[in-house]
């Protein structure tokens, strides 16, 4: 008679295993992988009961199924902290302009860039924005991201923000990843308010962020709000439209995130510590007293390497002085159609090690349970460990460092997610 429980998978033999346990991490504690060489996981209803060698975890569990991991890594499901997520259409031809000389702000003044992806997110059905999303989230777990930030942001006014968040609730219910909203109504100044951004503000304020609370509350009952985002920026908003943003947005029940400091440097990072914002994203040009102030914060520095490398811009984050001033630093791809179209986070952690130079340790930390605590959910996501979701890849390599030492292909042979694989489909 077996003493041992029994759990409907385990997955054994794997030649490195990566729990990435004890929660988020920062200072000299970040790039802790919990490394387990021979590792297994045993799984019951999507949840996992426990991580370790594979000798240990299968003397006390018995299972329906067993996957055999041997020469290969698993660690957590990815986790994206940062994507505007849904739109229509491309913006091809623009790429091309900047790549002639002309800036990404200098197209947005010019009324093209998030301008000219909100005409077309306008003129788009819901029918048609589910089903272009519904791709790029494909795309994405195919590389091993289980868990998304999603933005709105490119509708501008009440009508197609409230489009773009029923697209994503219907992608919530369909799957095959968890997706964590995000109303970004603060995204750029619409046609309506042209030169006014105080002006849109007060809508925001007064109008748009009570509209998206009640429709939330009336059509997603008792799922969490969604975060709130601000682009503080030259040409978006100013930090005083920001604060009145986020106050009210607070005042609301709504959790908080600032696009910081991507290409000016408005303190905007320092705003969100004050504001006790979950996550600060971009940092590109984040000046020494923000970066101090993050280090003594638990405002996640979600950092976005993909964006300058979009733009062919060299100004990365200054992760290191991030790093030792004791910042939570995650990742995040910041897919969008106009600064970076990059659906594969393992290329991310490629170019964070080369650009920002962290370790590949620290890369996989960062885009799995720090990423998770810049989306509000490292008790659920991010890690291995007993009580969370079965949410993990297998990769085909026998040594992590190959996911940054190598960059461009996809090395991820399965992907699951509560325990169900959802790559290959
Ligand atoms: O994070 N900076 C603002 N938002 C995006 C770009 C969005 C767009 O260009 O469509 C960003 O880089
Ligand atoms: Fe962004």
């Amino acid at each position: 008679m077996s003493l041992r429980t029994r759990v409907d998978l385990i997955v054994h033999s794997a030649t490195q295993l990566l729990t990435l346990e004890g929660g988020p991490q920062r200072g000299t504690d970040f790039g802790r992988l919990g490394l387990i060489a021979d590792g297994a996981v045993a799984i019951s209803d999507g949840m996992i009961l426990a991580a370790g060698p594979s000798k240990d975890v299968r003397g006390r569990y018995v299972a329906a199924h067993e996957l055999d991991a041997s020469g290969k890594v698993v660690l957590p499901g990815f986790v994206d902290a940062h994507t505007h997520l849904v739109w229509a259409g491309d913006r091809a031809a623009e790429f091309e302009q900047r790549l002639a000389g002309a800036t990404y702000m200098e197209i947005l003044a010019a009324g093209g860039g998030i301008l000219s992806t909100l005409r077309e997110t306008r003129a788009a059905s819901e029918d048609a924005l589910l089903h272009s999303t519904r791709a790029r989230l494909r795309r994405m777990a195919e590389h091993g991201t289980t868990t998304a930030e999603a933005k709105t942001g490119y509708g501008l006014d009440l009508e197609t923000e409230l489009r773009m968040l029923r697209v994503i609730r219907r992608l919530q219910e369909e799957g095959p990843i968890k997706i964590i909203p995000t109303f970004l109504g603060a995204h750029a100044v619409p046609p309506e308010f042209v030169g006014d951004p105080g002006e849109y503000t007060t809508f925001l304020v007064n109008e748009a962020l009570p509209a998206v609370r009640d429709w939330w509350v009336l059509n997603a009952g008792t799922d969490p709000l969604p975060f709130t985002d601000v682009f503080c920026e030259e040409g978006a908003f100013a930090p005083e439209q920001a604060r009145r943003i986020l106050q009210r947005s607070s005042e609301l029940g709504f959790p908080l995130k600032i696009h910081a400091e991507e290409f000016s440097s408005f303190g905007a990072a320092r705003l969100a510590v004050e504001m006790g914002a979950v996550s600060a994203d971009h940092l590109n040009r984040i000046q020494a007293a923000d970066i101090a102030a993050l280090g003594r914060s638990s405002t996640v520095a979600v950092l976005l390497p993909a964006t300058p490398f979009g733009l062919a811009d060299p100004t990365y984050a200054p992760a290191q002085a991030l790093i030792e001033a004791g910042a939570i630093v995650a990742l995040g791809s910041d897919l969008n159609p106009g600064t970076a179209w990059c659906e594969n986070l393992q290329f991310v952690m490629a170019l964070a090690c080369r650009a920002m130079r962290l370790t590949p340790a620290q890369a996989v930390a960062a885009a799995t349970i720090n990423a998770a605590a810049a989306v509000g959910c490292s008790d659920h996501v991010g890690s291995l460990e007993p009580g969370k979701d079965a949410d993990f890849v297998l990769l085909e390599v026998e040594d992590y460092r190959h996911i940054a030492y190598r960059f461009g292909g996809n090395l991820a042979a399965a992907v699951y997610r509560q325990g169900k694989r959802i790559s290959p489909g």
